[in-house]
């Protein structure tokens, strides 16, 4: 066999709850019989009432709609909590680790449902209603999980706002979906430093006259500024409420949550996800993707601010009655080994990880990890980014102690869950590519024009057919999600993804083809950051683009035309990394700023990226044609004033 393809290990194939006949059996009846497949495997959650129609879907640009299990109803924080109590009310539901090494807890089904209802009383009681949207701007800490299953148990729909945001991209996100509570915390603590999460949403607050009532968690007693007839304690209002509050009985395709990502133009969107489909959908995969039996202690290391956090920390795991670790802190505090240490800790079985982790911990060498026991560890994942091989080989190796087959999970904040993975039990592994389609999901890669490609070859990665876990809409602006995802290619989702497919069969992902960039797993649209830095007074034309970063993936490279007459100090460029920074959140900082007096434009203004990403990723030998711009002496300016060139 092939050096570079890791077969499934004995161990694995021993106890697996999917071997490779049984996924290709799977795999081509959830494709020819769609409605059947998803029919049977629907029933994986608890319905109030059953749903008799499966799927109606269109695709067509002019009628675009997508609905799952539509007449059937339910209640997700029911699934992911209630239904749990008779046969694991005393299992640990979460494990929570905190940045400081010595403060964890373990919080049962029980508890965690008692503390559900108390918060989602505490949150009637202060006038949120069913359909209300509801901000979430919290640290890594229990009561995140609990302010969304809250939310779920009464149908709010809740925003999460990543707390590395700031307060102008926390407030653009308030105001776009109308939210009329926020859910914050003191201050986080992330690494041993503090953030000023209070101070950061009072700031937003000024500008979002629909938030009538704010919630505070008390995390590290940092002094903060409560606002009277608005702002109240967590502690005081669960204090006051009642342990008993029954689940909402909830249509399939109630909206369950917003979540705000990047696009390659304009504001970032505010991706709607329902209820039905998407809780099948996620429990289903986190199960067969993960493999997940009882017994497992899993670890995924995203941030609830992300979809990941959303689907594989808290509704598909839950969903399954799984024991799920949600850590506070960062790879590298107190140390470079606190990965391993927690794993050890919590005897933790299945991880999962982004690939920018993975790098920066290579770099600290083997030792840092191999002090560390990690014989719990069965099964490792990655997420976020394409995995380069030698990440991949190194998290194998090292990690994994050549053990545990690592499932590269490609999908997207719009798809819900999991598309494109191996199965442990089922995939033989090529480093760097995320193998083969999940049930019911069928890629196509297409040329330029839409036409179909097949065999081996490259092209733009779309998904024909609909999965329950898909995205339904673009809050508020349901043309914008024609436009994004329906029209490039008709009737196919487009995913904004290159991909390459190779003679096994097995999907390649290669990066995004369209304006947005990958940094540390991110999102980022250029068009925010460009509109972040022309903001600036100083600065009058400013174009982003991405290049290859070592550690990130991808950073973050600005060229910047400055208004006439001011000059390009130093001084200058560390206050516009600073500007970004507040405009948009520490994510958002540009690695590189190259001052550029013009920037490459077509006569019709147009200007073109791809000779700034051909700079920027120094390669200077493949600019392509440049007869077509209005001034070609730009090109040379710029090549000649690359920083470090
Ligand atoms: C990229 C994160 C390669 C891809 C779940 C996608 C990946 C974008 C992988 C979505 C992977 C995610 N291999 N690329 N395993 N996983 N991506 O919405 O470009 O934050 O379109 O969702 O991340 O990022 P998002």
């Amino acid at each position: 066999m092939d050096a570079n393809v890791f077969p499934v290990p004995e161990a694995i194939a021993k106890t697996a709850l999917i071997d490779n006949a049984k996924y290709l059996e799977m795999y081509d009846r959830s494709v020819k019989d769609s409605v059947g497949f998803w029919a049977e495997h629907g029933q994986r959650i608890d319905w109030i009432k059953p749903y008799t129609e499966v799927k109606d879907v269109s695709y067509d640009p002019h009628d675009v709609h997508i609905r799952w299990f539509h007449d059937g109803t339910l209640n997700v924080s029911a699934n992911c909590l209630d239904r749990h109590l008779a046969t694991r009310g005393d299992q640990t539901a979460i494990i929570w680790e905190g940045d400081d090494p010595s403060e964890s807890e373990n919080i049962t089904y029980r508890d965690l449902h008692a503390r559900v209802c108390r918060f989602a009383n505490a949150m009637k009681a202060q006038g949120v209603k069913k359909g209300d949207r509801v901000c979430i701007y919290l640290p890594m800490i229990p009561e995140a999980a609990v302010a969304m299953l809250a939310c779920a148990r009464i149908g709010a729909v809740h925003s999460i706002v990543f707390g590395g945001f700031s307060p102008d991209s926390l407030s653009n996100r308030i105001q776009d979906s109308e939210c009329v509570m926020l859910i914050t915390s003191d201050e986080g603590l992330r690494g041993g430093r503090k953030v000023p999460l209070k101070a950061n949403a009072d700031k937003a607050l000024e500008t979002c006259p629909s938030v009538t009532s704010v919630v505070v968690v008390k995390r590290t007693g940092g002094a903060v500024a409560m606002t009277e007839g608005r702002d109240v304690w967590y502690h005081d209002v669960v204090a006051a409420a009642s342990a008993d509050c029954p689940a909402e009985e909830l249509d399939a395709e109630h909206p369950l949550f917003i979540l705000y990502t990047s696009g390659s133009t304009g504001k970032p969107k505010g991706v709607l996800h329902t209820s039905g489909g998407y809780l099948v959908y996620a429990s289903m995969t986190h199960q067969y993707v993960f493999d997940y039996k009882d017994g497992d202690i899993y670890w995924c290391t995203a941030d609830v601010g992300w979809v990941t956090g959303h689907s594989y920390i808290v509704y598909g795991p839950l969903a399954n009655g799984a024991t799920t670790l949600m850590f506070e802190g960062v790879p590298n505090y107190p140390s470079v080994s606190r990965f391993w240490d927690v794993i050890d800790k919590h005897q933790v079985s299945i991880f999962y990880t982004a690939p920018t982790a993975i790098r920066s911990l290579m770099r600290e060498g083997e030792e840092p990890v191999q002090r560390t026991s990690r014989k719990s560890l069965r099964l490792l994942g990655s997420v976020g980014e394409p995995i380069n091989p030698e990440a991949w080989l190194w998290y194998h190796r090292v990690v994994g102690d050549s053990r545990c087959p690592i499932v590269d999970t490609w999908w997207q904040t719009e798809t819900g869950g999991i598309l494109i993975t191996p199965l442990p039990g089922a995939t033989a592994l090529k480093p760097g590519s995320a193998t083969r389609p999940f049930f019911g999901v069928v890629p196509l890669l297409v040329d330029a024009e839409g036409n179909e490609l097949s065999g081996a070859t490259e092209g733009n990665l779309c998904i024909a057919d609909s999965w329950p876990g898909q995205m339904r809409t673009v809050y508020g602006d349901h043309e914008r999600f024609v436009q994004t995802y329906f029209t490039t290619y008709k009737g196919y989702y487009f995913t904004g993804d290159g991909c390459r497919r190779d003679e096994d069969g097995y999907y390649w992902i290669t990066g995004r083809v369209d304006d947005v960039i990958n940094v540390s797993g991110h999102r980022m649209g250029t068009a925010e950051v460009e509109s972040a830095l022309v903001a600036h007074p100083k600065v009058a034309e400013a174009a982003v683009v991405g290049y290859p970063h070592d550690i990130k993936g991808q950073g973050i490279y600005a060229y910047v035309t400055l208004v006439a007459g001011e000059e390009p100090t130093e001084a200058l460029r560390k206050e516009l990394v600073g500007w970004v920074r507040t405009e948009i959140g520490p994510i958002a900082s540009p690695d590189v700023i190259q001052w550029a007096p013009g920037l490459p434009k077509t006569r019709s203004g147009k200007i073109m990226r791809r000779i700034l990403r051909k700079i920027a990723e120094n390669d200077f030998g493949a600019l392509g044609d440049t007869s077509t711009l209005a001034d070609p002496t730009v090109v040379d300016d710029l090549i000649d004033n690359r920083p470090d060139a």
